[in-house]
């Protein structure tokens, strides 16, 4: 085999986003936008990175990459006893794939017959809540695992997906993973899957610009209010619950109800800025819902996706903000080999 090409889709968070670190539910269902990854023998030693959308292509020697990965696990466990921040572990986005990368070298304990080159290209829009990153590692994983010709299962990849996802995130609760792997809408809830129907109801997407801050950091500021706040963990809960009923009896007044308490929550966790709340209050007097569906933002004004969910078109409104709308389609199949 020359070359092999996996694709992994991208995903929304309906309800849930943070609480479920913690514990909570989530509803949350992969979406048509993807990333693709293509493995290829080459003939010098080494791998050599094209990461499109990043704009960077390297060749690395084996050794460098070993290097980086020790590195990148010695910061990772100072912020796991706290004498480091999530911001110094990854501070090049690239690095999350070189380390996916060695990682999987290191777990296979496989020798290399030649270098390969790892492409990936992506239509998610990076760092903006639809699971960029977790398609990416998942989708670099898989095509280097299947072009190896090595029998893993889609749940290895999973297992092995979510330890190099803490890097990111500092504490993955491994949504976004389940996701981008498996595809579908799900009720997830302490890595316990089940499987619901998609919404009947149209979604809109809009995206307002790419976070200030990582998902790592908003992911350890909710940390400072989640883990000792049990009334707003079960208050997240509760609407999850109510969006999960609203969904399975297509009850578009409830699941907006639900949609605009989620939102109401998120405001107080702090990760909805000012800019972004006033679009989505502009939304909501207009009668539409809405709210971020991702980690959101602690820092500038732009919070990734804001999802919309109602049964007219809300680009009238949005264009005001100068922003556009866009619709997205549930992706039933996860991750597959093209
Ligand atoms: C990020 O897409 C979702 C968060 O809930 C983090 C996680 O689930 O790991 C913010």
């Amino acid at each position: 085999m020359v070359s092999l090409t996996a694709r992994t889709p991208a995903k929304l968070i309906l309800s849930g986003e943070h609480a479920v670190v913690y514990g909570q539910p989530a509803i949350a269902m992969a979406v048509d936008r993807y990333t693709t990854t293509t493995t290829t023998w080459r003939d010098s030693p080494h791998i050599h990175f094209k990461l499109a959308d990043l704009k960077y292509a390297k060749t690395i020697t084996l050794q460098t990459l070993q290097r980086l990965t020790l590195q990148l696990q010695t910061d990772y466990r100072a912020f796991l006893n706290g004498t480091g921040s999530i911001r110094d572990v990854l501070k090049r986005p690239f690095e999350l794939l070189q380390y996916s990368v060695s990682t999987l070298i290191e777990r296979l304990n496989v020798q290399l017959p030649k270098g390969v080159e790892i492409a990936v290209q992506s239509n998610i829009p990076l760092g903006c809540g639809m699971g960029s990153s977790a398609a990416a590692v998942i989708s670099t994983l898989s095509a280097f695992s299947n072009f190896l010709k090595l029998d893993w299962q889609r749940d290895e990849l999973l297992t092995l997906g979510k330890e190099i996802e803490n890097l990111q995130h500092g504490k993955s609760s491994g949504l976004d993973l389940q996701l981008v792997t498996y595809g579908g809408c799900v009720r997830f809830q302490n890595g316990v899957v089940e499987t619901r129907s998609a919404p009947q109801m149209p979604m809109y997407i809009i995206n307002t610009g790419k976070p200030e801050s990582s998902t790592g950091e908003c992911v350890a500021h909710a940390a400072t209010i989640l883990a000792r706040d049990t009334i707003m963990l079960q208050d997240f809960a509760a609407v999850t619950e109510a969006v999960d009923a609203a969904i399975n009896s297509n009850d578009l007044v409830a699941l907006q109800q639900a949609i605009r308490i989620n939102h109401a929550l998120l405001q107080n966790l702090g990760v909805v800025p000012d800019r972004v709340s006033n679009l989505i209050n502009d939304l909501e007097n207009n009668n539409f819902a809405a709210k971020i569906c991702g980690a959101g933002a602690i820092r500038g004004d732009s919070a990734g996706i804001v999802m919309v969910v109602a049964d007219e078109d809300p680009t009238p409104i949005v264009q005001k903000h100068g922003l556009s709308v866009e619709t997205v389609q549930v992706d039933q199949n996860g991750t597959t080999i093209l």
